[in-house]
């Protein structure tokens, strides 16, 4: 990975190679750390971060689930992840926060250790590959089953839990595919090992719902939002495994690999094996989203440079640096 220079943790900036933890941290042997995957993108009004609040928002909600008091409040885990950008210089990057049970007490019940908190910033290109934006991947269906609901949560993005997502990224990739589609406890289609997933059936859009194991993607909902905005009907619904093979397009969403179009599944052709024409459609709406391109989406973009003030006595109260949202 592409190295930046500071790391912010616990509280302070410090070297990037500096930032270390004890090898008894509790989160290093059971898993137990929350984190988001984010990304701040170079637009014409500087960088911002897409949808900040949203994954900060659900870093706290599984944080609330597996039980960890998170030390700092979403706006100054919001304020230092501005800082850390502006600080490493990035005008795009991947932003990764992550908070997990520190070094302290051993056990499953280790209430007194403490819960220590980073954020890393780094430039990272498309997850999937620029070619795979372009042309789409291949997908196979996993062998391993999503997390089931009855044993962990998979609405949390939580560190243990991801073991699940490995194990089927490890299969594929070694059968020779880009990504993984895993089907939820009930044997219907959930998503990707990090990607939620739509397909293109009779002329709607169609996704797996929440009782389906899907993680809440950020992503998801844009794209559910841009999508109807086009004027597409999307329907949130059950999606029987064959149904991946008789869609006439599918794509991919999530933060690291951002909307991906599949071309085949399981060695079955989707569509012409191309990218379908909706898929284009919502794409391009969606990049222009993540580049502040799109008027209508610019309250989903953070702005990490603060904002010229005013010079003193002119006019309303300027807001406070760098916590200000993009408006028109
Ligand atoms: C398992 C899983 N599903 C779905 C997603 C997509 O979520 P988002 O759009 O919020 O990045 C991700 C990525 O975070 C993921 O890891």
């Amino acid at each position: 990975m592409e190295k930046a220079e500071l790391i912010w943790m616990n509280g302070e900036f410090v070297p990037w190679d500096e930032a270390k933890v004890h090898v008894l941290s509790h989160g290093l042997h059971y898993g137990t750390g929350v984190f988001e995957g984010v990304r701040c993108y170079e637009t014409e009004r500087g960088p911002a971060i897409f949808r900040h609040t949203d994954h900060l928002d659900r870093l706290a909600k599984s944080a609330e689930l597996y039980h960890l008091p998170l030390p700092y409040s979403t706006d100054q885990i919001g304020e230092a992840t501005r800082e850390l950008i502006r600080r490493n210089g990035l005008r795009s990057c991947y932003i990764r926060p992550l908070a997990f049970r520190g070094y302290g007490e051993m056990g499953l019940y280790a209430q007194s250790s403490p819960i220590d908190i980073m954020i890393a910033v780094w430039p990272w290109g498309a997850y999937l590959g620029e070619e795979g934006k372009k042309h789409g991947v291949r997908a196979k269906v996993s062998s391993w089953r999503r997390i089931s609901p009855a044993g962990l949560i998979p609405h949390a993005k939580a560190s243990g839990q991801y073991l699940n997502s490995i194990l089927a990224k490890t299969e594929s990739a070694n059968a020779g595919y880009e990504e993984a589609i895993l089907l939820d406890e009930r044997g219907f289609v959930c998503e990707g090992s990090g990607e939620n997933i739509f397909l293109v059936r009779d002329g709607q859009i169609v996704t797996p719902p929440h009782v389906a194991s899907i993680l809440d993607g950020v992503n998801r909902k844009s794209v559910i939002q841009i999508a109807r905005d086009l004027g597409y009907t999307v329907v949130e619904r059950d999606v029987a495994r064959a149904e991946l093979y008789l869609a006439e397009e599918a794509f991919l969403t999530g933060t690291a690999a951002e909307l991906v179009p599949v071309r085949e599944i399981d060695d079955h052709t989707v569509g012409a094996g191309e990218p379908g024409e909706i898929t284009r459609h919502v794409q391009a709406k969606f990049d222009d989203a993540l580049y502040g391109r799109a008027e209508e989406y610019l309250e989903w973009l953070d702005p990490v440079e603060p904002r010229e003030q005013p010079p003193s006595g002119a006019g309303p109260v300027a807001q406070e640096q760098g916590s200000s949202k993009v408006t028109s």
